[in-house]
């Protein structure tokens, strides 16, 4: 097609590299206007905590639609994988980053392709840049699957992802239909929109410390463009956080909960009763950080738009159907619009 798409740039030094040397971080990571990492500048707005096995009952069921309709975002527990599991999937992620720089890059990322592991993709010179790097995997469908960047150490690397993205892929359809249903909506509602094949996508997150978290931020402000994310995050190392009314609110760590948050296809979806929220993960220099988020997004071939039980005139359509809206997203990324804004009527 004729789409513009920009060439990918490089840059001279990786952050692997000049957070191994201990480089001050060169102009392209700074982020003009702010000043962050300090806890003081953080409101301390409580994140919503659900327990998933108790939402066969009306008031669990309250709580989610409440907490997604403001917050966007919950930290889910009662989710049947226990702690140890759970550390055992943080320990595979941090065997492959522990990896020396020559091994990990027998899976980059190639040009312009967004799978594969490396730094943040450049695409314009105004970019500010992330401080981070990251194992990024398509996992379902299978058919998808690039099996050749699926790292071979260690050794039960792909057995352990496999298994943990098909447990969160049926948790996540669980949540689907719990949304709908707090919404009195048909069960399917959503999940029908998702389709057989969904795109599942796991992102292995790696923050290596930062002299200047002042300056710098691991992920810059954004939303997710997927349906529904899942975030495994660092045991005990914060990072993440979220903008509830207009205020930045830390995550807190939990090692046994997931944060969940939707992205702006469920926003779409819900006519705009559910929050697409907007995140970002800030740096420290005392200690690296690491999460594995899992994004589940609508098969692209699939048209999807507000549920019809959810348009009334009360609340009128507020987004057009789309198709394929993670290339929406990609194009407006590059071009500094935002992306729900495209799809929106006027
Ligand atoms: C992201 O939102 O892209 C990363 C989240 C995290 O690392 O906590
Ligand atoms: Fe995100």
């Amino acid at each position: 097609n004729n789409l513009l798409v920009s060439e990918e740039k490089s840059v001279s030094k990786s952050v692997q590299q000049m957070s191994i040397e201990g480089d001050e971080p060169p102009s392209q990571y700074i982020v003009k206007g702010n000043s962050f990492g300090s806890k003081d500048s953080c409101a301390l707005i409580p994140i919503p905590i659900i327990d998933v096995s108790l939402l066969s009952s009306e008031g669990e069921l309250e709580k989610l639609r409440s907490a997604l309709s403001s917050a966007g975002c919950f930290q889910a527990i009662g989710h049947g994988m226990s702690s140890s599991y759970l550390e055992k999937i943080r320990e595979v992620a941090k065997q492959f980053f522990a990896l020396p720089e020559e091994e990990k890059q027998k899976y980059a990322r190639a040009v312009n392709e967004s799978e594969g592991y490396g730094n943040d993709r450049v695409v314009s010179d105004k970019q500010v840049l992330d401080w981070s790097y990251r194992l990024s995997l398509r996992v379902f469908p299978e058919k998808v699957r690039r099996l050749s960047l699926w790292p071979k150490i260690p050794t039960d690397f792909s057995e352990k992802l496999e298994e943990f993205s098909t447990k969160v892929k049926s948790m996540m359809d669980y949540l689907l239909r719990c949304m709908a249903r707090s919404l009195n909506l048909e069960e399917g509602s959503f999940l029908d929109q998702f389709g057989e094949e969904s795109l599942m996508l796991a992102r292995f997150n790696f923050y290596p410390r930062c002299s200047r978290p002042d300056l710098v931020l691991g992920v810059k402000p954004h939303t997710d463009r997927s349906g529904i994310t899942v975030l495994l995050q660092d045991k005990e190392v914060e990072g993440l956080q979220v903008l509830i009314d207009d205020n930045w609110v830390s995550v807190p760590t939990m090692p046994v909960a997931f944060v969940v948050n939707l992205g702006d296809q469920m926003q779409i979806m819900s006519n705009g009763i559910f929050k697409s929220i907007m995140h970002r993960v800030v740096t420290n220099t005392e200690k690296m950080r690491m999460s594995l988020a899992i994004f589940n997004e609508p098969d692209p071939e699939n048209e999807i738009g507000p549920a019809q039980g959810l348009i009334d005139e009360s609340r009128p359509r507020l987004y057009r159907n789309v198709k394929d809206y993670g290339h929406i997203n990609y194009r407006c990324y590059q071009e500094g619009k935002i992306a729900l804004e495209t799809v929106k009527i006027a």
